[in-house]
């Protein structure tokens, strides 16, 4: 059983890509696309009186914002929690500061966190009425920025059948593409690639459905969109690889090697960017960049996952 969802099969949580069905994929897009009107979202009542909790155990900057933008725009209560420099650092277990949390009456968590399994982890251990959205779980999943960037893609391209995305860098550390893959192959583009040093590329993922390169204008080639990631040094162990320079001379892209994909194609990044490390200047702020379009999508598509997890559509739908 997938415990996202509840017995009406309805999400309750919202942990990761993986298992879920096409048509609640396309839900979460429908809905995030009824808040947006000429390109704003205005606030609505939908979360009066709820409480929600960004229960961050790692430094993040767009993710928490926009999650916090989304809230309000729902008229939630939103607390911020940055248990790295809180409890945790005075010796409270996770599953304390949770009681403590649910003591002061809060109807969802969302989390970030540096090991894989902490969402689920906490979605198992919460009071029943408490939802808990993923906000980045180790190497795991990142489920909402692979949802903003199915958004953008949808916005930019419609169907997503006749697409070829690839995705390239660090794959191996990367939580964003790991959902982003789920999403994709889910939704039923053609063809995915991933696109990478093969120390990067984990091994394996083959078995996900997707195509492996290892060089990166072969990768590239009539791809409708190309999502680069960011090199997560954070999470490396030793020497994968040689330095950023040489990386950005067969890895980065540049308007070059941009050339060989399909001349509608858009770039994507989920941020933090490192210029001139995974990204020329030129490309992130060029014509075909995507990149802060994204973050803005990033509000509307969180307030249909907040909207969603915590039952509060369908009122929503009859008062239209
Ligand atoms: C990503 C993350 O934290 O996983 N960033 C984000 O959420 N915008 C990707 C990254 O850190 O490179």
């Amino acid at each position: 059983m997938n415990i996202q969802l509840d017995k009406q099969g309805r999400l309750k949580h919202f942990l990761g890509i993986e298992g879920l069905k096409r048509e609640l994929l396309i839900e979460i897009l429908d809905t995030a696309a009824s808040f947006l009107s000429m390109g704003s979202v205005k606030k609505v009542p939908l979360l009066r009186g709820k409480t929600i909790v960004n229960l961050f155990f790692e430094p993040s900057t767009r993710t928490r914002t926009t999650f916090e933008l989304a809230a309000k725009r729902l008229s939630a209560d939103v607390l911020n929690f940055n248990i790295g420099v809180s409890s945790a650092s005075k010796g409270e277990t996770l599953v304390d500061t949770l009681r403590n949390l649910e003591a002061m009456h809060c109807d969802m968590f969302v989390v970030r966190h540096n090991e894989s399994g902490t969402a689920q982890f906490i979605a198992k251990h919460v009071a029943p009425h408490i939802s808990v959205v993923n906000a980045g779980d180790g190497r795991h999943e990142h489920p909402t920025q692979a949802m903003l960037d199915m958004y953008t893609i949808r916005q930019h391209k419609g169907a997503f059948e006749p697409l070829r995305v690839a995705i390239v860098g660090d794959v191996l550390h990367s939580r964003v593409a790991r959902s982003e893959i789920h999403a994709l192959t889910t939704l039923g583009v053609s063809e995915v690639r991933v696109v990478g040093p093969k120390t990067l590329i984990p091994i394996g993922v083959e078995g996900l459905g997707v195509h492996v390169y290892h060089d990166l204008k072969a990768g590239l080639r009539d791809v409708d969109v190309v999502v680069m990631l960011r090199l997560q040094r954070e999470r490396m162990q030793g020497a994968l690889l040689p330095s950023e320079h040489e990386y950005f001379e067969y890895y980065g892209l540049s308007e070059d090697v941009l050339e060989v994909a399909h001349p509608d194609a858009i770039v994507m990044h989920p941020g933090p960017i490192n210029r001139g490390v995974e990204i020329a200047s030129n490309v992130a702020d060029g014509s075909r960049s995507v990149i802060l379009e994204q973050v803005s999508n990033g509000i509307a598509v969180r307030m249909a996952v907040m909207a969603m997890t915590l039952g509060a559509l369908s009122e929503y739908k009859e008062g239209k």
